[in-house]
Parts: structure tokens; C-alpha cells; sequence
């Protein structure tokens, strides 16, 4: 018998379809790596405040703005909301050059997504699929909310992306991570005792009497004290975690979907 003839004799071997659409292989390979980069250094905080400017430049009126990774063009990379976020974005540049096949604006929402997931916080359901824009969303600065002002200015901003008082406040509680920087906001400290640690404390320290004099408490933070309905969702935030989870789950998968899928 020749080899040729025994080869022939083989039996056809049918691999079965390739089932897993390739993005989940590349989603779970980019959650690796950022949960590696995590690992070494805990930018968490920043990757969450990055996703969120990206997104929060959207205008449900016209659809302008959103994830669209619009951030890494001046003149929107260089607003003043934005000091600081050009950390965040170098950081990830080695991941998107291990990962070219992941967009930008995706990558940046799942950076934030895992940054939760890492700091103990809630799994925020994620979907791939972000189109990268190829230039800055606006040249109109002030789409993002300012930190001196109060609940009227949080709901003019909040519900131009077309988010509610409580969407305002359940993501409000994301201040339970990262820091304020004198040299990025001009503002100085952390929220909570532990800001590694995605849990119920913002809403536990905004609410006490006696301020912690390590604590930072921006006008915005204190906003959502202002009208009862969004005190009583603080309330219900510091007493009950899971109600905080439940919330901000909803509230952050449409953060960080803003302008991006129609359905
Ligand atoms: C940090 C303002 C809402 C996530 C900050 C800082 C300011 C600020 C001034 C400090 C930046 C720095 O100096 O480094 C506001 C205002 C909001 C708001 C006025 C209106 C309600 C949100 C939302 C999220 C968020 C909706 C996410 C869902 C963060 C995080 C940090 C941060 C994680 C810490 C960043 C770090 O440690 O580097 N925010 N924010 N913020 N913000 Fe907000």
C-alpha cells in the first residue's frame, strides 16, 4: 500500500461550524487584558471617568455626539472637562495595538466596564459594535456638566443625553471610585475612604451631617440632595447596595450605548 493510497482511504473529517462569533473570543481577550493591566496598575477610576466623557457629549435631540471615541480629536480632547483623560487613553494604547480588530470607542467603554467589574462593583451587561468617529464630536465646549453647579444644570445636561433624575443620580454614585486632581479639575481628594473598592459609600458619606474633612463633596454631588425624589434615592442607595447595583447596571449599559446601537 502507498502512502498515497492510504491517505486517500482517510475518512473526510467535517469540522463543525464555527459557532462563537469571533468578537466574543476578542471581547474576553481584551477583558484579559485589561484585567492584567488592572492588576499592575489600578487606573480603574480614570478609565471609568474616560468612558464616561466619551459618551456624555451626546445630544438626543439631534444624535450628535456619544461612545464614539470622538474624545481622542482636539478641540474635545483638549476641553477642560477632559485634563487628565490623556492618561487613560495612552494607557490603553497598548492594548488597542495588541488588539487592532476592537474599536476605540469599544474598547474605552469595556476598559470602564471591566474597571467596575475589577473594583468589585456590579458586571454592567456590554455589547461590541461601537463605530469609531473619525473626528471630535463638537467643537462646542460645555456638554459635560460642571462640578460648581446644582440640580438645574445637572437635569439641563442629563436629560439633553436624554437621562432621568435617577439615571442622574445612580450614576453619580460611580464618585465612589477614583480621585479629583488639584492639577486636572482643580478640585482635590476622593469621595470615599476606600476608592478602589465600587461600592454603596458615596451615597453613605454625602448623606452624613458631619462632612469627613478627607472627603471631597463636589456642588454636583450635593445636587442630587437638593429635591426630595433624588434624596430619597440616595437614601435608598446607602441603605440598600444591591438597589444601588440593580440601578446602575440599567443606567451605565445606556451610558455607554449613547448614540451608538438602534436597538
Ligand atoms: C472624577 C465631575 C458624573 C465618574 C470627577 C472629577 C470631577 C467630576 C470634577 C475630578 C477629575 C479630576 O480632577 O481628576 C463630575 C460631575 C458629574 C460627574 C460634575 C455630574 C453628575 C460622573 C459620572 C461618572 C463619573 C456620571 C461615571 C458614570 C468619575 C470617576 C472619577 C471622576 C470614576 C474619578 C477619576 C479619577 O480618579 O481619575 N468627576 N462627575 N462622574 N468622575 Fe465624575
Amino acid at each position: 500500500v502507498t502512502p498515497a493510497r492510504t491517505q486517500s482511504r482517510l475518512p473526510t473529517v467535517f469540522l463543525p461550524a464555527r459557532r462563537t462569533p469571533p468578537t466574543a473570543s476578542l471581547e474576553s481577550d481584551v477583558r484579559t487584558a485589561l484585567n492584567k493591566l488592572y492588576d499592575t496598575t489600578p487606573c480603574m477610576p480614570i478609565m471609568v471617568r474616560l468612558a464616561w466623557h466619551d459618551a456624555g457629549t451626546y445630544k438626543v435631540a439631534d444624535g450628535t455626539g456619544g461612545a464614539n471615541a470622538s474624545i481622542r480629536y482636539l478641540p474635545e480632547k483638549g476641553h477642560a472637562a477632559n485634563n487628565g483623560l490623556n492618561i487613560a487613553m495612552d494607557l490603553l494604547e497598548p492594548i488597542k495595538a495588541q488588539f487592532p480588530a476592537i474599536s476605540y470607542a469599544d474598547l474605552y467603554q469595556l476598559a470602564s466596564v471591566v474597571g467596575i467589574e475589577h473594583s468589585g462593583g456590579p458586571k454592567v451587561p456590554f455589547r461590541m459594535g461601537r463605530t469609531d468617529a473619525g473626528e471630535a464630536d463638537t467643537t462646542e465646549d460645555g456638554r459635560l456638566p460642571d462640578a460648581d453647579k446644582r440640580m438645574g444644570h445637572l437635569r439641563e445636561v442629563f436629560y439633553r443625553m436624554g437621562l432621568n433624575d435617577t439615571e442622574i443620580t445612580v450614576l453619580s454614585g460611580a464618585h465612589t471610585l477614583g480621585r479629583a486632581h488639584q492639577d486636572r479639575s482643580g478640585f482635590d481628594g476622593p469621595w470615599t475612604k476606600v476608592p478602589v473598592v465600587f461600592d454603596n459609600s458615596y451615597f453613605v458619606e454625602i448623606l452624613k451631617d458631619e462632612p469627613d474633612p478627607d472627603l471631597l463633596r463636589l456642588s454636583s454631588d450635593l445636587a442630587l440632595l437638593d429635591i426630595p425624589e433624588t434624596k430619597a434615592l440616595c437614601e435608598k442607595y446607602a441603605n440598600d447596595q444591591k438597589a444601588f447595583f440593580d440601578d446602575y447596571i440599567l443606567a451605565h449599559q445606556k451610558l455607554s450605548e449613547l448614540g451608538c446601537f438602534s436597538t
